[in-house]
């Protein structure tokens, strides 16, 4: 095949199955036969890049368990994700966070003066900067160990986390917090005020990937937000499992606004805040068996 043949080639409804199938297997995602086009646009350079010279031999590509077939699955499911983020995004929710959140969650780990936040999902960083520049910013939180975490199944997107500079795109929003507290001019860009970038630590992670998740350890707040709507159903009770089981007794998760739970809370108890609905995990498990980790 010569450069150019990518124009010519096409995704047909059987192939854009199998590599729905394979991106549902691997991360959960739920790319409907709406996607097909899309998958085509942004997949087609990879079947070239790889010598697959067809949808079917790049499919099968991305089911190999070779090194090639695990780096080229990475690579696909980076292409057909959406990383759209920015600073202090759902602002009415982090307000929430911060006058009624954090000074519930200081007065829990006031015996440890340690506090640590996940941002599940969290693109390029933005969201777990945000997080932490909120923190580092509350009273209630003077004198403690306040961390983030964050993590994302896009390598490219960790590496633009860890990087931490950040064009105007980042900043769509007016930040809850002057921006200057958050970042400091750079030649390209703004880059994340250090002291902010020290709270962070960033990896790559799959939700779904429930035992290198428990490698986090047990955190005080979760925001996986506009995560779950990208999932299959089975995929979304997956995660949600592993985001319980990570927090403490107590502990609280955010969602994105159109990703409530109130159809099926499962093991959750929905915490109505004066202008955001949050959950929590109650402070003792209806069925502890069913949940013991
Ligand atoms: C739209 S972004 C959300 C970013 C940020 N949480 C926010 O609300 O601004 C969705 C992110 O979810 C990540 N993602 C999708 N499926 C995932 C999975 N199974 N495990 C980890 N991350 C996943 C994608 O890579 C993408 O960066």
């Amino acid at each position: 095949m010569r450069p150019g043949d990518a124009d010519f080639l096409t995704l047909g409804p059987e192939d854009a199955a199998r590599l729905t199938a394979v991106f549902r297997d691997a991360a959960g995602l739920a790319l409907g036969e709406d996607a097909r086009f899309s998958m085509e646009r942004k997949l087609r350079e990879r079947v070239i890049a790889t010598g697959t010279e067809s949808f079917a031999g790049y499919a099968a590509l991305l089911r190999a368990a070779s090194p090639e077939g695990r780096r080229e699955l990475d690579e696909a499911l980076d292409l057909v994700t959406t990383h759209e983020t920015y600073f202090f995004r759902e602002d009415y929710q982090l307000t929430a966070f911060r006058r009624e959140i954090v000074p519930s969650l200081a007065a829990q780990t006031a015996a440890t003066r340690r506090l640590t936040a996940w941002s599940a999902g969290c693109a390029t960083g933005e969201e777990a900067y945000s997080i932490a520049a909120l923190l580092c910013d509350a009273p209630a939180l003077a004198g403690w160990d306040a961390r983030v975490i964050g993590t994302d199944l896009s390598r490219r997107g960790i590496a633009a986390a860890r990087r931490g500079i950040y064009g105007r795109g980042s900043f769509r929003t007016s930040p809850l917090l002057s921006a200057s507290s958050v970042v400091e001019p750079h030649d390209d860009g703004s880059r994340v005020r250090e002291h902010l970038q020290r709270m962070c630590r960033f990896s790559q992670l799959n939700l779904l990937d429930e035992g290198r998740a428990a490698t986090l350890g047990r955190v005080e707040a979760v925001f996986c937000r506009n995560v779950l709507i990208y999932l299959v159903p089975e995929a979304r009770k997956a995660v949600l499992g592993v985001l319980f089981d990570r927090l403490v007794p107590g502990g609280y998760l955010m969602l994105g606004h159109s990703e409530s739970l109130l159809g099926d809370p499962g093991p959750f108890e929905p915490v109505q805040l004066s202008d955001a609905l949050v959950y929590r995990r109650p402070m003792t498990d209806s069925d502890p068996k069913k949940r013991a980790r």
